[in-house]
């Protein structure tokens, strides 16, 4: 499928690694023009020089970053927006501080709605655009100690849909894509210090993920960022144009529902 991207100027926030990572390749190999982006001068470097792609370092969980990032785009025309840049953490209520809260708060939700503000209205002006917020399945099934995460990834897919009632009539969409459990970068450094606390071996350790929490997961295996990164090159096209307004899921199965 032509996914008709040549032409298009895209930006995926968060993309040195991980589900960002192969956004950004999956769309630059699909003709867009693409801006990667993180906090490391060196790895922004890298990653750009990599997939022919054009990087800005800019802290996305501070408001000046996300300033600083609008600043050097205003002579571009931005058409796709993935609002990929995030963390997850495991704690209990009991433990979180405010400060976890806010800190949560600050990168998962305000870097989208930052950036959303500053490009969204030039793609309606323009007559076309994608935003697609990088929310995940616990948008609908909270884990009992990732609370604020999970916040923050309702949130996601909640300004997703608020934003796509103000496309009527355009070619501009918004969705959120609700992922389930990736083996991104982020996610094996996670796995690899369970694996050494539980003094088992990764492959062990995996495994006892998807026969205990993970176990209503249909795969029965982590996506790869790849799996991700397809749904969402497609979610970009000018052929995804029907879908708008919309939290698509690409979790494996793991939430126990049909819709
Ligand atoms: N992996 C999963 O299982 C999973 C499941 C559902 C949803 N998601 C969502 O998918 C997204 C990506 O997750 P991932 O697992 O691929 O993450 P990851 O491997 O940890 O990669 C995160 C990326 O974001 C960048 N980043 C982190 N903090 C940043 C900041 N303050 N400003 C700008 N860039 C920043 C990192 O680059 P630098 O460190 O170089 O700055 C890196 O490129 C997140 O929103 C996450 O919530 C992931």
């Amino acid at each position: 499928m032509n996914l008709g991207l040549v032409g298009k100027t895209a930006l995926v926030t968060g993309s040195t690694q991980g589900i960002g990572r192969a956004i950004a390749e999956t769309l630059a190999k699909e003709g867009a023009s693409v801006i990667i982006n993180g906090r490391n001068q060196k790895r922004v470097d890298e990653t750009a020089s990599a997939l022919g792609a054009r990087g800005i370092v800019a802290d996305l969980a501070t408001a000046a970053g996300a300033e600083n990032l609008l600043r050097e785009l205003q002579e571009t025309k931005v058409d796709i927006l993935v609002n990929n840049a995030g963390y997850f953490e495991v704690k209990p209520l009991e433990e979180l501080s405010d400060d976890d809260w806010y800190k949560m708060f600050e990168l998962n939700v305000m870097s989208g709605v930052r950036l959303s503000k500053g490009l969204f209205p030039k793609m309606l002006a323009n007559n076309w655009g994608r935003v697609i917020f990088i929310a995940s399945e616990q948008t609908m099934k909270p884990h009992p100690h990732m609370i604020h995460y999970a916040m923050s990834k309702a949130a996601n897919a909640s300004i997703a849909r608020g934003l796509a009632e103000n496309t009527k009539g355009t070619g501009v969409t918004v969705n959120s894509v609700l992922v389930g459990p990736t083996l991104s970068e982020g996610v094996d450094v996670f796995l690899e210090k369970n694996a050494k606390r539980e003094g088992q071996s990764l492959e062990k350790s995996k495994k006892n993920f998807f026969s205990g929490e993970a176990a209503s997961s249909l795969i029965q295996r982590h996506l790869t960022p790849q799996e991700v990164a397809d749904q969402v090159a497609f979610l970009a096209s000018v052929n995804a144009s029907g879908i708008n307004g919309a939290a698509q899921r690409v979790d494996g199965g793991i939430v126990r529902s049909m819709v």
